[in-house]
């Protein structure tokens, strides 16, 4: 898709749809009015009559516009101006390009930025406008021989005021990076685990480091981690046939000597829960436990091609969990990088298992902080749904700036505690630590695993087992969170 800015005057540009916002009880946008003035009236004319109320989300397309330069109109709802809040002009964008990727229309100008919005500037609504057109107009179509009808939409303008254009080109140039991001992460995310191994993962972060001038990358093979004694990760790798992979992407956008911000991506790219096998029912859905690690390489590509002047490593280690004769068994004892020994009770707590190891490696960067993330804990999604993300860790401060992040990014977080009373859970009889901490607060116990990893630097966790992914039926597919509020974390960091 093709994203631009146009100042020029509504009746001047060239399109085949104009995108107008309407409010209830009669109130027209500016560009609304201005349309409506143009053109006879026609808008009221269909207010009046009550074709369309203005509620949020709601829709109305003027196809026919006789003695008109303007093709079509479509006019969005966004309910009452009063009331309109963030959450809710995304809810119209969203509706707005599901109407019309199903157009005969090759282009749209899109007006919304003229809509007012309480503390959101004109960057955001541009940013807004990219991120959920793009969010709405992915199709995932790598594995069908028959395609589904793609839209016809090429090009989509974003009409903006002289006075706000220079915002504007700022969140064109956000909305761009993150949106690819985002497209980058649901289609990793999307691909079957017999397409998308470890090694398959490897090589796009090779294409994505050698598509940017500041990036490199590094890929430990399993020698490499058997000679730093990752002997955790490798436990869990050894159960299958597909070799594991440290990817190790290193982006220099700041000084040499800043110190740079390291995600940490798990990325199982299938688990069948090894020895501890899962039921069957839904397991395809493990394919999407690299989530975590196609997130990371997801915001690495966006943090480059937004050019920001900060150092960033993103470290993602993949693997499958698979049961096998050479498998991890219930019980077996391993040796992290660390040093510390771990009862392994149940083989499918492994995502800790690789993180451990993933996380000691992060120290060598010397970090600024480190943030992990990882579809982790089923028990995530029971504590608090598919609506935020879990958010733990060792430092009130990195927390806060991810919570302001999560809000202006509308990608939220919300935090649980990881108090000492929860550490006695992790308690084995055989070693340092077992890997599980029983059926109580499961996303607790699974952070307070890798907090054994991370007391040298801060450090946060995001648990996505609920918000990576949209669970079941038709409607199942990634969301390409949390790319939305690490980007933002990441341009608040630059902007700091
Ligand atoms: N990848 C899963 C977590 C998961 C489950 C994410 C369901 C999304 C949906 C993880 O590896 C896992 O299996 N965790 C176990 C931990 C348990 C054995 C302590 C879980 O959540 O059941
Ligand atoms: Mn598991
Ligand atoms: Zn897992």
């Amino acid at each position: 898709m093709d994203y631009s800015i146009e100042t020029l005057a509504l009746d001047k540009q060239q399109t085949d749809c104009i995108i107008v916002g309407i409010y209830e009880n009669a109130q027209l946008s500016p560009a609304a009015d201005l349309i409506d003035k143009l053109n006879q009236g026609v808008i009221s004319q269909l207010i009046k009559r009550g074709d369309i109320k203005g509620k949020n989300a709601e829709t109305l397309l003027i196809n026919h516009l006789p003695n008109s330069s303007i093709d079509r109109i479509l006019l969005v709802g966004l309910g009452e101006k009063e009331k309109l809040t963030a959450k809710l002009y995304r809810k119209a964008l969203s509706s707005t390009i599901t109407v019309v990727k199903t157009l005969k229309v090759k282009s749209v100008c899109c007006t919304l930025v003229d809509i007012e919005l309480k503390s959101s500037d004109n960057t955001w609504k541009t940013r807004q406008i990219i991120e959920v057109f793009s969010d709405v107009l992915y199709l995932f179509q790598n594995t069908k021989s028959i395609k589904d009808p793609a839209t016809e939409l090429k090009k989509v303008t974003i009409s903006v005021t002289h006075e706000s254009k220079a915002q504007a080109e700022t969140g064109l140039t956000q909305g761009i990076a993150i949106a690819k991001g985002m497209d980058l992460t649901k289609l990793l995310a999307d691909l079957p685990g017999n397409h998308c191994t470890p090694s398959y993962l490897a090589e796009q972060a090779t294409n994505i480091a050698s598509n940017s001038n500041n990036m490199s990358v590094e890929i430990l093979e399993e020698s490499d981690m058997q000679a730093l004694g990752m002997g955790s990760f490798l436990s869990v790798s050894r159960g299958s046939r597909q070799p594991a992979k440290l990817i190790v992407l290193d982006y220099q956008g700041g000084a040499k000597d800043s110190k740079p911000i390291v995600l940490v991506g798990k990325g199982l790219t299938f688990d069948a829960g090894g020895i501890s096998l899962k039921p069957g029912a839904g397991m395809d859905e493990m394919k999407y436990d690299m989530c975590g690690g196609a997130s990371v390489l997801g915001t690495l590509q966006a943090a480059a091609e937004m050019s920001l002047p900060i150092n960033i490593v993103g470290i993602v280690p993949s693997s499958e969990n698979m049961p096998d004769g050479d498998a991890n068994k219930p019980g077996d004892v391993v040796t992290s990088m660390a040093g510390l020994t771990i009862e392994i009770l149940n083989t499918d707590a492994e995502g800790r298992l690789i993180l451990c190891d993933a996380l000691t490696y992060a120290k060598k960067f010397n970090p600024e902080v480190v943030i992990d993330l990882a579809t982790l804990t089923g028990a995530c999604i029971v504590a608090l749904g598919r609506v935020p993300t879990g958010l733990l860790g060792n430092d009130d401060a990195l927390c806060a700036d991810l919570i302001q992040a999560s809000e202006s990014a509308c990608d939220s977080l919300w935090r649980l505690p990881i108090w000492e009373e929860y550490h006695e859970q992790l308690k084995s009889n055989f070693a340092d630590l077992a890997n599980i901490g029983g059926r109580d607060a499961g996303t607790i116990t699974a952070a307070c695993f890798l907090s054994r990893f991370t007391e040298d630097f801060l450090w946060a966790h995001l648990d996505i087992a609920g918000t990576a992914w949209r669970s079941g039926g038709t409607n199942k597919g990634a969301t390409g969170r949390p790319v939305p509020l690490l980007s933002q974390y990441l341009i608040d960091r630059a902007n700091a």
